[in-house]
């Protein structure tokens, strides 16, 4: 049970952490070039809590038996550091819809992730 709570504790903290890039970004795009530089050290926050998540992740599908967290974090995790790379290339063509649809995910984790917190049943106890 307490992996499901880190979990939903992680998921909560990557939502605030990749809802500040647009921001930044907005903010650079403004022409407050300062801005670019939380924007970078937000990708590296950002990232770093994408990889706990899936570690947390692979720890609540061996108590819990639950895989779903795992594969959602993993896809999430997977765009994140394409992403990562597309803005150091400058490749906005790729970052901006990419970023978009990051954002959402992480929103759709979230909203997943608290609705249907993975907590062991005795279903899955018995798998
Ligand atoms: C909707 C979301 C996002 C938007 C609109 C956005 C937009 C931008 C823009 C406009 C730039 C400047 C590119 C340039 O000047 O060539 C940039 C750079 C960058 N972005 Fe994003 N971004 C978003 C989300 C993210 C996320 C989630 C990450 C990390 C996973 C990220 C990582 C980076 C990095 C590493 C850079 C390069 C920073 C540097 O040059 O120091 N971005 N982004």
């Amino acid at each position: 049970m307490i992996s499901g709570r880190v979990l939903q504790g992680v998921v909560s903290a990557h939502l605030l952490a990749i809802a500040g890039q647009p921001v930044f970004a907005g903010v650079y795009l403004s022409g407050d070039f300062d801005a670019l530089r939380l924007h970078a050290a937000g990708a590296n926050i950002v990232t770093s809590i994408g990889y706990l998540q899936v570690i947390v992740a692979v720890v609540v599908w061996v108590r819990l038996r639950r895989y779903w967290p795992f594969v959602v974090s993993l896809g999430v995790v997977i765009a994140e550091t394409v992403q990562y790379f597309a803005g150091q290339d400058g490749a906005l063509w790729l970052h901006i819809p990419l970023g978009v649809i990051t954002v959402v995910a992480v929103v759709v984790q979230f909203i997943a992730i608290w609705q249907r917190p993975p907590r062991r049943t005795e279903e899955t106890a018995r798998a």
